[in-house]
């Protein structure tokens, strides 16, 4: 077995960690594996530096976390890494509200990976939120107020839905808990919570605007910035993120991959 130099550095209080000593560039031995998923699951943002990496690294490192989602705009040979630009308007790889991904859908993703081969000098940020604070923030009545309430998340709310050739919505509740800690948790999208279920209209959009505040708060959130050789991956059932669109001139380049839901 090789020898793991892997080790943790924390980058805010309740979210987000730096790994360093590991080399995604080679499969990991079982001792670092282990290291990196029990990381994802104690701090759900974990971010890599000065790695080099190709396309066949990027799949080999995510489908270790479970299935991943080829893309029409994926390479050839390698589907499920898909390579993006972002020059002085976000693309849709790059959501600039608070959102998790795919909410929209029965079963959202699991997690999503950005790998970046060209940053703006600068550097670029990125912001992630702990839903789970989220959720232990609130009054215990609003809790209990919660607790009952379902949303509907739907696709074609946001910018780049209207291009979707079938309307995809899903409801979910907006407190949930983790499939693999069982840790309970906020589950609310800026972007793509429409309504919540089953109460009057002007309740809906009240509770909506509270709890777009409400996972605003910087309490809850870590910012990252990313240079050449970052790698950024997270556990999109407890957290939300954001790009800070911040640093023009310049562009982001790199790779997204995707990991599906592993709970049927
Ligand atoms: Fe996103």
């Amino acid at each position: 077995m090789t020898t793991s130099q892997a080790a943790i550095t924390l980058l805010g209080s309740n979210i987000g960690a730096q790994v360093s000593g590991v080399d995604l560039s080679r499969e990991l031995s079982g001792a670092e594996k282990a290291f990196v998923h029990q990381a994802l699951i104690d701090h759900h943002v974990l971010f890599f530096r000065d790695q080099s990496l190709e396309p066949v690294d990027i799949k080999r490192f995510a489908e270790g976390f479970g299935p991943l989602a080829p893309h029409p705009r994926g390479g050839p040979d390698y589907p499920e890494v898909m390579p993006f630009r972002s020059k002085q308007e976000p693309d849709f790889i790059l959501g600039t509200e608070w959102h998790t991904d795919g909410s929209y859908s029965e079963h959202p993703p699991l997690g999503s990976m950005l790998y970046f081969r060209e940053a703006p000098e600068a550097g670029a940020e990125l912001a992630y939120a702990n839903m789970h604070a989220a959720f232990e923030a609130l009054s215990p009545q609003m809790t209990v107020y919660l607790k009952a309430l379902t949303a509907t998340h739907d696709v074609s709310r946001s910018r780049f839905g209207s291009d979707r050739q079938v309307k995809t919505s899903w409801s979910h509740p907006l407190i949930s808990s983790h499939a693999v800690t069982g840790r309970p948790l906020l589950y609310f999208n800026s972007v793509y919570t429409a309504r919540i279920d089953g109460v009057p209209t002007p309740e809906s959009r009240a509770i909506i605007g509270f709890l777009r505040e409400h996972v605003a708060n910087p309490y809850f959130s870590v910012r990252i910035k990313v240079e050449p050789g970052s790698l950024v991956l997270w556990d999109n059932r407890c957290t939300q993120h954001l790009a800070l669109w911040n640093f023009a001139p310049g562009s982001l380049a790199g790779l997204r991959t995707q990991i599906e839901s592993v709970t049927p």
